[in-house]
């Protein structure tokens, strides 16, 4: 076996296997995707379609929008990233919330979202919206950069969700505040659909969250086919700006 052929001497005469063996591990290290293809609708989407989809009567969070945003109490002059934005419903509530002084990063891996988001943020009079196409691992934001991240419907279709967590507890300032919006899946109550479609139920999200450094401080009764957890960073840091 490799372990037992290969000795601390070798390693030494041999510096370019062990750069090699290092490489090994960290691919191995490396998160695979929980969920290939789950994105797959977003790849070209048709900004129509969506908003009929995202922004209708009898869907949940759009029936609830105004409960949602009080329950996330966010205030004026907070910095709010909208991950996973979509057609922008949230955004352009949060950003009407968060004025004056704040600003709202509208966050998607589907450029068509972010600029739409952003054409439908200015034609509201929305002045302080950033867009931001992000990749499927890092959120885009600089450190340090917002109050709050904002999830509603997104978390299970994170590909990578350890490397998107590290992103966003990276951007969170201290204090900041994670909420993730997303279905129950509960074989009793949910639909096929949900069943088929989304990766985890609660406790699973609870677990992998504060896995990736943030402690869960509520989980508001809000809503009934979805849930809605808040964490904060668990690890504070210094420097900020
Ligand atoms: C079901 S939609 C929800 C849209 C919106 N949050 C809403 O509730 O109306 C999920 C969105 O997440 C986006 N998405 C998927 N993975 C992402 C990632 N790693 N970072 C940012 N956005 C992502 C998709 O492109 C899509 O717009």
């Amino acid at each position: 076996m490799l372990g037992t052929m290969i000795t601390e001497r070798h390693l030494l005469r041999f510096p370019c296997l062990l750069a090699g063996l290092l490489l090994v591990a960290a691919a191995a290290a490396q998160e695979q995707s929980v969920r290939p293809g789950i994105n797959n609708h977003f790849m070209d989407p048709d900004w129509r379609q969506w908003v009929n989809t995202f922004e209708r009567p009898g869907r949940e969070v759009y029936d609830r929008r105004h409960a949602i945003v009080a329950a996330s109490q966010v205030r004026p002059g907070m910095d709010v990233a909208d991950i996973g934005a979509g057609t922008g419903l949230f955004t352009r509530l949060f950003a009407t919330a968060v004025e004056p002084g704040g600003t709202v990063y509208a966050i998607d891996i589907a450029s068509t979202f972010v600029d739409n988001t952003l054409r439908s943020s200015r034609e509201q009079g929305l002045s302080n919206v950033t867009g931001i196409v992000n990749t499927a691992t890092d959120t885009g934001l600089p450190a340090s950069s917002i109050d709050l991240a904002f999830l509603t419907d997104t978390y299970h279709h994170f590909e990578y969700p350890r490397q998107m967590l590290a992103s966003i507890d990276q951007a969170l300032r201290n204090q900041g505040r994670l909420i993730i919006i997303d279905f129950r899946r509960d074989p009793r109550v949910s639909t096929n659909w949900v069943m088929g479609h989304v990766r985890g139920n609660k406790a699973q999200v609870i677990e992998e969250v504060q896995a990736a450094g943030f402690r869960l401080v509520a989980d508001k009764a809000l809503l009934r086919t979805n849930f809605f957890l808040e964490f904060v960073k668990a690890a504070q840091q210094t420097g900020e700006q």
